[in-house]
C-alpha cells in the first residue's frame, strides 16, 4: 500500500497557490533582470551570469543564473514552509545519486531555469517552473516565462490559466475542440532533441529521429507508420511544451529523457486544464493495453491536449485514440533509473 502524509486543507492549499504565484513572479523577474543586465549591461560581473559549467555533456549545462533563481527560491520556501521537502534541479545534480526521491510529503519541485540552453542564447523560451506535490501527485504548477510575458498556474480544483485571465485551453467557445478524426495528421507535434546525444547505433538519439520521421512521413510513407502531422515543434522547455499543450497550441508532445523538476508544474497545468499524460513507450499491444497514468520521475512521456467531444466520441476518447495512433509511429527509449 502507498503510505499518504495528512491531507492539507483547501484553505491551506488556497495560501499555499498564492505563495507559489506571487514565488514566480518575482522568481521570472529576476530571470528578466539577467537578461536586461546582458543587454544593457556588459560589465565583467554581468558576464559572470552566463558563465556556465557542464554537467552530463557539453549541452547539459548550469549557469549562474540557474543556481542564483535556484538558491532564491529554496530561501523563500523555506522560510514560509519549513516543513516541506525541496527538491531542486541544480541541488540535486550535484548529489551523486539519480534514484528518484520524492515521496508522500509535501514537496517543492523546481527548475529555477528550464530553457537554459535557450537562455544563453536569448532564445526566448526559458522559463522558471515550479510544482507543489503531494501524496506523489502535483497540485500546484507555476511556469514563468519572463520574455513572453506568459504566467502559466494551476491549482487542483481551481482551473489553469495563463495570465491569471485566460482559463486553459484557451479555445472553449462554443466548446474545447475535439482532437482531429484522423489523428496525428492534423496535429502540431511537439517533440525534443534532449541531450543524449550519443552517437551509438540505435540508441536514443536515433530512436527518436526515426520516431520523428513516422510521425512526419506522408500517410501511407515509412511502411504504413506515416502519419503526416501538421508541424513538427521543440520549445527547447520541457516544462513550456506542455504548458503549450495546455493552451492546446501544441496537440500532442513526446519525450524522453527529462527529469521531474522539467516537467511536474507542466504536468499539473495541463491535468487540470483536462490534459492527458502518459507514458512515451509504446506497450507490447499499443491498440489495447491500457493507458497507465503518466509517473513523474519516469523520464518518459507522452501528453495530449484537452479535447472536447465530436459527434462520434468524447473527448476523452479521442485522447486514448490519439495516444494509440502516436504508440504505433514511435519507438521505445531507454531512460531508466532507479526508484522510479
Ligand atoms: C531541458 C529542457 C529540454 C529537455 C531536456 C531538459 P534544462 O531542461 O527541458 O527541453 O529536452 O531534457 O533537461 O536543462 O534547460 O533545465
Amino acid at each position: 500500500m502507498t503510505h499518504t502524509s495528512s491531507p492539507v486543507s483547501s484553505a491551506e492549499l488556497d495560501e499555499i497557490y498564492a505563495f507559489a504565484i506571487d514565488l514566480g513572479k518575482r522568481a521570472g523577474k529576476l530571470l528578466l533582470d539577467t537578461v536586461e543586465k546582458r543587454i544593457d549591461g556588459g560589465s565583467a560581473g554581468d558576464s559572470a551570469l552566463l558563465a556556465s559549467e557542464e554537467k552530463d555533456s557539453s549541452v547539459d549545462i548550469v549557469t549562474q543564473t540557474d543556481e542564483d533563481v535556484e538558491a532564491f527560491i529554496r530561501t523563500e520556501i523555506q522560510s514560509k514552509y519549513p516543513s516541506h521537502k525541496f527538491l531542486g534541479e541544480e541541488t540535486y545534480a550535484k548529489g551523486s545519486s539519480r534514484d528518484y526521491i520524492i515521496d508522500s510529503h509535501p514537496t517543492w519541485c523546481v527548475d529555477p531555469l528550464d530553457g537554459t540552453v535557450n537562455y544563453t542564447h536569448l532564445f526566448p523560451m526559458f522559463c522558471v517552473s515550479i510544482a507543489f506535490i503531494h501524496n506523489h501527485v502535483p497540485q500546484i504548477g507555476i511556469i514563468h516565462a519572463p520574455l513572453q510575458n506568459q504566467l502559466f498556474t494551476s491549482c487542483t480544483g481551481r482551473g489553469a490559466w495563463l495570465n491569471q485571465t485566460h482559463r486553459l485551453p484557451l479555445l472553449q467557445k462554443p466548446s474545447i475542440p475535439p482532437l482531429p478524426a484522423n489523428a496525428p495528421s492534423g496535429c502540431i507535434f511537439a517533440c525534443e532533441w534532449g541531450k543524449d546525444r550519443r552517437d551509438t547505433a540505435d540508441g536514443n538519439m536515433y530512436r527518436k529521429v526515426e520516431s520523428f520521421l513516422n510521425m512526419a512521413a506522408e500517410v501511407g510513407g515509412r511502411e504504413g507508420r506515416g502519419g503526416m502531422v501538421h508541424g513538427v515543434r521543440s520549445l527547447g522547455s520541457a516544462t513550456l511544451d506542455l504548458a503549450y499543450t495546455a493552451m492546446g497550441a501544441f496537440d500532442i508532445w513526446w519525450e524522453g529523457g527529462c527529469w521531474e523538476w522539467d516537467v511536474a508544474a507542466g504536468i499539473a497545468i495541463l491535468q487540470e486544464a483536462g490534459g492527458l499524460v502518459t507514458t512515451a513507450n509504446p506497450p507490447e499491444d499499443p491498440d489495447t493495453a491500457p493507458i497507465e497514468d503518466v509517473r513523474l520521475g519516469s523520464r518518459l512521456y507522452l501528453a495530449i491536449r484537452p479535447a472536447g467531444p465530436s459527434e462520434t466520441e468524447t473527448g476523452r476518447e479521442g485522447q486514448i485514440r490519439t495516444v494509440r495512433e502516436v504508440w504505433r509511429r514511435v519507438r521505445n527509449l531507454d531512460y531508466s533509473r532507479p526508484g522510479s
